[in-house]
């Protein structure tokens, strides 16, 4: 599959993806407020909305199961507008929601990569990760990462995050947006994608 055209309309919509561990909970937040939009974790909404956390309905229904009420919640969350979305790692394995992904015209797609030592030790520092499903899946934890990376690439821009504070990936995102995305001021302008 071909890298998502660069988009001719100014973007409503920032979608943050890469695997577990790229930072999008955390560089979301950032990017949204400079831009003066709201952030969602899609993965947040997605346990308000059922009253169950991640690893609930995994058990529950089912990886396949998690990634149809995944894809719903993203596909209804697509019309919104000024409005930064980080998606659950593994959301690219849902045709539905690549072909969201590829055929918006005015939604900017954002990787954040880094190597997958990296993003494993920033998983398991973080405190919830006894409870994520998949990082207990050792054997094919790195095969998934291979696997999604083709989609990851896909993304409108690429941003390399190791060694990168969450602020200096957002300002690198910002930097790398579209003119007519910005809603800054001239001096924090942007080159074209
Ligand atoms: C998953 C990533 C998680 C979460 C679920 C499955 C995956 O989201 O959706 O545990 O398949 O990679 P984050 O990438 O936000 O951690």
């Amino acid at each position: 599959m071909p890298p998502y055209q660069i988009n001719p309309l100014p973007p409503r919509l920032i979608v943050l993806i890469g695997f577990m561990g790229a930072g999008k909970s955390t560089v979301g937040p950032l990017l949204a407020a400079r831009l003066g939009w709201r952030f969602l974790d899609v993965d947040a909404h997605l346990e308000a909305r059922t009253g169950s956390t991640i690893a609930e309905l995994f058990a529950a229904r089912g990886e396949a199961g998690f990634r149809r009420i995944e894809a719903e919640a993203l596909a209804h969350l697509w019309n919104e507008r000024e409005l930064v979305l980080a998606l659950g790692g593994g959301a690219i394995e849902s045709e539905l929601t690549r072909a969201l992904l590829e055929q918006s015209r005015d939604v900017c797609v954002v990787f954040l990569r880094a190597p997958f030592p990296v993003l494993v030790e920033r998983c398991e520092n973080q405190p919830g990760a006894r409870s994520r499903p998949l990082l207990q899946e050792r054997q094919t934890l790195h095969s998934r990462f291979q696997s999604r990376l083709r989609h990851y690439e896909n993304a409108h821009i690429a941003v390399d995050t190791d060694g990168l504070r969450p602020q200096a990936v957002a300002d690198l995102i910002l930097s790398r947006l579209p003119e007519s995305a910005l809603a800054l001021p001239k001096a924090q302008g942007a080159r074209n994608i």
